[in-house]
């Protein structure tokens, strides 16, 4: 047993309004993401259109609100129009970005229709790689102006009579990085995307606009490129990118499992910078933060071990990129991720999971077999499902674990939510071998509560992952006692947990 948490809740006083986009997820055509994933004509479960409905009816259950697409990497050397009119006069082209064969069997009016089927709001990525400006407002104008121009009657040719009404654009991906194709200076970024900008604007004034932002925190020109970028683009983009992906470097787990601070301060440096530019260029309009990719990826094996081998071989259609199994461990990190990002949403605006099948994903398939969820699955899901209302960043007093990298956190990190009566507090304990008792004070009266915990299995340990045969991570119930107004239960070490509240109306009651 380590030290007791104590969580204090003023329900009295939340925060800001939980942004539902901060469950979107990622569909790149990338490795097995699209082919093979989502997308495979013949399977058992596929329906007239190639879609595999047991990888559906998992996306359904994750529950995410938004899906970004096409890419990532690959759009930017993507040319949207290969995707578009009769399948079999489609172009097959060289992905360059991932070394494979793209057949353009999936392009945006399939990919609309299975993203409204999973009822998920499509985030599109224009390619300001190897395209620019003119290219980036001939797929807004093809995607959303009604008819009566060539392109818009393109669309109603090819079987779309409405317009898709996309309003979430990303100008590019990662264009900071040297791997991009197409890379940029700031400057020359940061140029481009203003005048994408604004001609999108002219064609679609209702567009939210994403400018990128670095790759990552530990970009040599972080900071400087979001500067340079913002002074080209405030008051023309509504939010600008933090990529951020996470793993663990052997011998030190407990700098992995803080990785919910390295996040918590890359979220507080970019806002830094954006009040920055705002106040200096006299902008009025919010900027928030699109953590547009996000998750745990073994990027050192990727980079060291299978890049190397990849991009020197032949080019696949489909090829297994990155597919990364997820152990208990990195289930727990995604969860103290959505802890951070649902603290951090005064200024995360959205928040995409990179990916969403077989390419660092929470769900898997095999072809012409079974879809299963991956560990971190369960967190996204049993988050996105219970976070609505306000947020409320709890006071928590709590042991201190020492991290090589971030050096002291908490042993507990928490955030909750409420909507009415309904408190959600989801907590993570980053220990790796005692448990802990919490108690949770609120400041109203507790009717009832209940949790469910994800742990190590029984006969599992920390590493314990799912697979197409076995899948013995999954959430479990865990004890809770209310007592008027306090909640006590007992976190296991290496631990994420959901606890549902239900509340006593009380004179200070906050609505949704
Ligand atoms: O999600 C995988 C890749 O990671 C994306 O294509 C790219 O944007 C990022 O570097």
């Amino acid at each position: 047993m380590t030290s007791p948490t104590r969580i204090s809740l003023d329900t009295s006083a939340p925060g800001p309004v939980v942004p539902r986009r901060l469950f979107g997820t990622f569909v790149e055509h990338m490795g097995r993401c699209v082919y093979d994933g989502i997308f495979e004509p013949g399977h058992a479960t596929a329906d007239d259109a190639g879609f595999r409905g047991d990888v559906l009816e998992l996306v359904r259950e994750l529950g995410a609100t938004v899906v970004r697409y096409p890419g990532g990497n690959f759009v930017s050397g993507y040319r949207w129009e290969d995707g578009v009119g009769p399948r079999d006069q489609r172009p097959v082209r060289l992905d360059a970005a991932w070394h494979s064969t793209e057949t353009n069997q999936v392009g945006l009016h399939e990919f609309a229709a299975w993203a409204e089927q999973a009822g998920l709001e499509l985030m599109e990525a224009v390619n300001l790689g190897t395209r620019g400006v003119a290219e980036a407002a001939d797929l807004l104008e093809y995607a959303n102006h009604p008819g009566g121009t060539a392109l818009s009657e393109r669309r109603r040719e090819n079987g779309r009579a409405e317009p898709f009404g996309i309003r979430l654009w990303c100008l590019g991906n990662e264009m900071d990085g040297p791997w991009q194709i197409g890379h940029k200076t700031a400057e020359e970024y940061g140029r481009l995307a203003a005048e994408s900008a604004r001609l999108m604007r002219f064609i679609d004034p209702d567009v939210e606009l994403v400018a990128a932002g670095s790759s990552n925190h530990e970009m040599p020109t972080f900071g400087e490129w979001e500067r340079t970028v913002l002074r080209h683009t405030a008051g023309l983009v509504d939010h600008i990118s933090v990529h951020a992906y996470y793993e663990e470097t052997p011998g030190d787990p407990a700098s992995f499992l803080a990785s919910g601070a390295a996040l918590d301060a890359y979220i507080g440096e970019v806002a830094d910078i954006i009040d920055e530019v705002r106040a200096e260029r006299g902008i009025t309009t919010p900027i928030g933060i699109s953590v547009d990719e996000w998750n745990v990826w073994n990027q050192t094996r990727w980079n060291e071990v299978d890049k190397p081998e990849v991009f020197t071989g032949d080019w696949p259609v489909a090829p297994r990129l990155i597919e990364d199994d997820y152990t208990v461990t990195d289930a727990v990190v995604v969860g103290s991720l959505l802890i951070t990002m649902l603290r951090r949403a005064d200024r995360v605006s959205m928040a995409n999971l990179a990916q969403l099948v077989n390419v660092i994903a929470p769900i898997r398939t095999e072809p012409g077999g079974g879809a299963w969820r991956q560990t971190t699955f369960f967190p996204f899901q049993l988050t996105a499902a219970a976070a609505s209302g306000h947020v409320m960043v709890p006071v928590i007093d709590t042991g201190v674990i020492p991290t090589a990298r971030y050096g002291d956190v908490g042993a507990v990190d928490a955030v909750a939510t409420i909507a009415g009566d309904e408190l959600s507090i989801f907590l993570v304990h980053r220990g790796l071998d005692a448990e802990t008792p919490v108690t949770i004070d609120l400041d109203r009266s507790a009717a009832r509560a209940e949790a469910l915990v994800l742990t190590v299995p029984a006969g599992g340990d920390r590493h314990t992952v799912n697979t197409a045969s076995s899948q013995p991570v999954a959430p479990a119930s865990l004890a809770v006692e209310v007592s008027d107004s306090a909640v006590t239960l007992t976190l296991p070490p290496l631990s994420w947990a959901r606890v549902s509240v239900r509340l006593n109306p009380g004179t200070n009651r906050v609505t949704a």
